[in-house]
């Protein structure tokens, strides 16, 4: 077997395969699986301060009828919420050798660094910011919905010790400048990309649906791109990958194009905890059969920089190739 050994965020990995922020890593007995089947670390699903938010209204519109009700149910269903979040770090750490990261979205600063102290003290390996600003309003400029991205880090950096990992959206102006000025910042990693929620319409009812939940394979050639020239232009920054992934071909071109870990989610809902040790072993046989011997024999050779003529990743129309198509 070859040496599948890398790095996240700093953290020394057996393997490049993670599994991602979701219902997959909720309890200690689907991390203790995760863990047997091979994957070298796992995040667990987000705490979002928003559902704590609307858990407390909940409760506070159903029993909040004495004096003083509603602030007690609010501490109380805050700190349910949050310790519960805290046991399963702690019982996951006790429970696997892996890494186990947390991941968090908050509405507040304070709440983000509130949360992220404690998750540090319960013992997670690193922390995930999953951190989105919508931008709705028209009157605010790029820079103004950029910036909360730099102030988060530099807060949470100020406040804990643990690596921190932003994942990241695809929709900036500058995603290479971002990245490049997180990694300036001290970012310990990044996870390209986020895959957000996403309106659909139905057109007899007139009312808005969800759209697919899980990732379709095409979806890899969007962050392929972006991984080749994030991981030369914000170059030693750790970049996981995330979406689409549902076999061996598509880790290995993500780690072709430079990032360090993939991450799995839609296709352990979709193929079962087998697609896990099946990519391992499959990264393993090509880089036996194309005599790799570590990760880093081959990590990024299809990179941005690497290439002989990286206008492939530059271009985005289709003029040339397929004009002729008609
Ligand atoms: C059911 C489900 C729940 C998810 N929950 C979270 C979450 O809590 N936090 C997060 O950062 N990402 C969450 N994600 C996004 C995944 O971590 C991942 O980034 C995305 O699904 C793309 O990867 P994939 O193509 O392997 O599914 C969720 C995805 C799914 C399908």
């Amino acid at each position: 077997m070859s040496n599948l050994e890398t790095t996240f965020a700093g953290i020394k990995l057996k393997n490049p395969i993670i599994v991602g922020s979701s219902g997959l890593t909720n309890s200690v007995e689907k991390i203790k699986d995760l863990s047997n089947k091979g994957a070298a670390a796992v995040i667990l699903k987000s705490l979002f301060e928003e559902q704590i938010t609307h858990e407390i209204n909940s409760a506070i519109q159903h029993n909040g009828d004495y004096p003083g009700a509603a602030d007690y149910i609010k501490e109380y269903t805050k700190n349910h919420s949050v310790r519960n979040y805290l046991n399963l770090i702690k019982d996951a750490k006790e429970s696997v050798e892996i890494p186990v990261i947390a991941s968090i979205n908050c509405q507040n600063i304070d709440e983000w660094i509130s949360f992220a102290k404690e998750i540090e003290t319960a013992g997670a390996d690193a922390l995930e910011v999953n951190a989105f600003y919508l931008a709705l309003d028209k009157n605010r400029t790029s820079k103004q919905y950029e910036d909360p991205y730099f102030d988060l880090l530099k807060n949470l950096k100020a406040n804990t010790k643990i690596p921190i990992i932003f994942k990241l959206g695809s929709n900036f102006t500058n995603l290479t400048g971002l990245a490049n000025r997180l990694n300036a910042d001290g970012i310990d990693g990044i996870t390209l990309f986020n895959r957000f929620y996403e309106p659909d319409i139905d057109i007899e009812k007139l009312t808005l649906t969800t759209s697919e939940i899980f990732s379709h394979p095409s979806e890899t050639r969007r962050i392929i791109r972006w991984l080749a020239i994030l991981s030369d232009k914000a170059r030693g920054l750790d970049i996981s990958a995330s979406t689409g992934v549902y076999d061996a071909q598509a880790a290995i071109k993500y780690l072709l194009a430079g990032a360090t870990t993939v991450q799995l989610c839609s296709s352990i809902y979709k193929n079962g905890t087998g697609v896990i040790p099946e990519i391992i072993n499959g990264i393993d046989q090509w880089m036996e059969r194309k005599q790799y011997m570590h990760i880093s024999d081959f990590r990024g050779l299809m990179s941005y920089r690497q290439i002989p003529d990286p206008t492939g990743y530059e271009r985005a129309q289709f003029i040339r190739y397929f004009s002729n198509l008609e």
